[in-house]
């Protein structure tokens, strides 16, 4: 995934693109570029962040049109000559992309025959060249933009300006989002709203094959035969668009922070006058399903593991799967089958392909995102929006513990169950508790562990399935590997890893399994491990390192997990990480 942004008449598109790359650096942070226009098209891009880019181009610079980007790379390595944007041979295209040319080779190919040339590995490359062939031949930039619609095959935002028009940006979609902001003598352009809400609340989303040509006071939409279209204008609830960090040092700990106020607003939004409020079609359709299976991908998965047993709960039989498994061994048990996914981006593409499997089989399906407009929201034949604000940390923390919530709650809603909305509510206590007075703790914890080269979390039932979700926080942004195992298995293998100082962390919230989960804790300390236990306080004994209030046990993801979240954002803290932006990942996979 990449970030796009771009102005046209604005009176300082310098600051309008940087500030906006910086917001959508969650999207790839590899390299980044701008180009604008003046006495010519000038490029300026390099491997590394944003804030390095800026110490590169001009301090002043007299434009009228801007585009820039920040990548995450797919096709090329992050060099500076694979970065964005892209000139083409004859320097009439400066272009940008989001998103993967498929047959990027073979255009390669038809355009080397004509004797182009390229300097880089990207397949956007091939595109800023693809559009240059087509508008040199019909020598009409429309007439270029709707042919090479018909050859790309892939996924793409692509924003370009020519070297012979430096009022006019264009933009192309499919299957990558691409918004334009409507503003006053300017408009604007971005991968998602959040970098134009400080300037407009006018904006109009591409849907897939439509492209726009935009000037300082028009924007024109047209369809892929090059109709020109009427689109609705829509506004966007800037709370929830906001990337404003609040005061907060890094987006982890603010959006670990905003989880209660998650878990209200869903609670508000699907629960009202004593009832929950789903589509009654997606209930009926629920109910009459006699399998439901759980698709997703790392955090979302874990978030599928705890709603299979909640849907369990009302007698429901289900199966979860990751994605990428399932795509290559798609089983759907039962004769009605309904397929749930769980995607906090809506643009995961191993879960888009499993989607291509899913509506190829005619299987009734939902996601749950936290991207409304994303590729999964627009095609899944029902969606449950997870308003949980945009979350720019790579590191998914109140995504996940919405998805929990919202599983719990379209669970329940399948036999009215209301009892859930308090457990949910009280939950929300031991959530500020940890808030309150836990901090101080968990850092003396993450300060033990931060230069160990291993470590183990321990669970059970759901206490496994918040070990795993624990686990994947920690090795993604400390690099401290880290596994997770369920008490149970520890003597089937595992248990030759314990030695001497190895920390091992153990959630023990859940009356069940509380018994055999001390024997486990003798097992690892016996054998010379440093435990840490989280227990809720009726299953804690005196030596426990955290014991918080007694929950509902079957919410440890949304009551403690913050535990978990606040341990690995201390852990990658105390290393000097960059906590936000672990290596080699990017908030959104969109590669398979
Ligand atoms: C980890 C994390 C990832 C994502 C996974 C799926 O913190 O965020 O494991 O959960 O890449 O992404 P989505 O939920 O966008 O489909």
């Amino acid at each position: 995934m990449c970030g796009i942004v771009g102005a046209v008449g604005f009176v300082s598109p310098k600051d309008y693109v940087f500030n906006g790359l910086k917001m959508l650096d969650y999207r790839g942070y590899d390299s980044a570029g701008v180009a604008y226009f003046n006495n010519g098209i000038q490029i300026f891009k390099d491997v590394g962040s944003v804030e390095h880019l800026l110490s590169i181009v001009p301090e002043t610079i007299d434009t009228n049109i801007m585009i820039g980007h920040t990548r995450w790379a797919t096709h090329g390595a992050p060099t500076k000559l694979n970065t964005h944007p892209h000139l083409s041979f004859h320097e009439k295209i400066c272009l940008v992309h989001n998103g993967v040319i498929e047959n990027f080779k073979e255009l390669r190919g038809f355009l080397t025959g004509k004797g182009y040339r390229f300097y880089g590995e990207t397949d956007t490359e091939i595109i800023a060249n693809l559009l240059e062939y087509y508008y040199l031949e019909k020598g009409e930039i429309i007439e270029a933009i709707k042919t090479i619609m018909t050859l790309v095959k892939g996924s793409y935002a692509f924003a370009f300006f020519t070297s012979e028009d430096k009022n006019t940006l264009y933009v192309i979609k499919k299957a990558s989002p691409l918004v334009i902001g409507l503003g006053e003598g300017f408009n604007l352009i971005a991968s998602d709203a959040s970098p134009m809400i400080e300037h407009t609340n006018k904006f109009i989303e591409l849907d897939d094959l439509e492209f726009g040509i935009v000037t300082k006071d028009k924007v024109a939409i047209y369809n892929k035969k090059g109709e020109q279209i009427k689109k609705d204008t829509i506004s966007k609830d800037v709370e929830l668009i906001s990337h404003d960090l609040k005061g907060y040092p890094h987006y982890m700990i603010k959006e670990i922070e905003e989880i209660p106020q998650t878990v209200r607003r869903l609670m508000a939004k699907y629960y009202q006058d004593d009832k929950y409020q789903f589509d009654p079609n997606l209930i009926k359709d629920l109910e009459e399903s006699d399998h439901i299976i759980f698709i997703a991908c790392g955090t979302s998965y874990h978030a599928g593991l705890v709603g299979g047993r909640y849907f369990e709960k009302y007698d429901k039989s289900t199966s979860r799967f990751i994605a990428s498994e399932w795509a290559f061994h798609p089983t759907y048990p039962g004769k009605k089958p309904f397929i749930i996914m769980i995607s906090q981006s809506g643009e995961t593409a191993d879960l888009i392909h499993c989607l291509k499997i899913i509506k190829e089989h005619n299987l009734k399906n939902l996601i749950i995102t936290n991207t409304g407009g994303s590729t999964l929201d627009r095609n899944a034949m029902y969606s449950l929006l997870l308003y949980s604000g945009i979350e720019v940390s790579v590191a998914s923390t109140k995504a996940y513990v919405a998805q929990v919530t919202l599983l719990a709650m379209l669970a329940a809603a399948l036999s009215n169950d209301t009892k859930l909305i308090d457990d949910l509510t009280d939950s929300l206590d031991v959530i500020y508790d940890i808030q309150d007075h836990y901090k101080p703790l968990i850092m003396k914890v993450a300060d033990e562990i931060k230069d160990k080269k291993n470590l183990f979390y321990l669970g059970r039932s759901f206490d496994y399935f918040l070990s795993l979700e624990a686990s994947l926080k920690l090795k993604e942004i400390s690099y401290i590997h880290s596994e997770a195992i369920p008490g149970g298995e520890l003597k089937h293998g595992p248990i030759a890893l314990i030695e001497k100082g190895i920390p091992v962390i153990v959630f023990i919230t859940d009356p069940d399994t509380a018994a055999s989960m001390r024997g486990n804790i003798e097992e690892v300390k016996s054998r010379g491990a440093k435990v840490y236990t989280i227990a809720t306080k009726s299953l804690s004994k005196p030596e426990d390192t955290i014991m918080v209030e007694d929950y509902a046990y079957y919410l440890s993801s949304v009551a403690v997990s913050s535990i978990a979240f606040y341990l690995a954002y201390y852990v990658a803290l105390a290393k000097g990480l960059n906590v936000d932006k672990p290596r080699n990942l990017a908030k959104s996979v969109t590669v398979e």
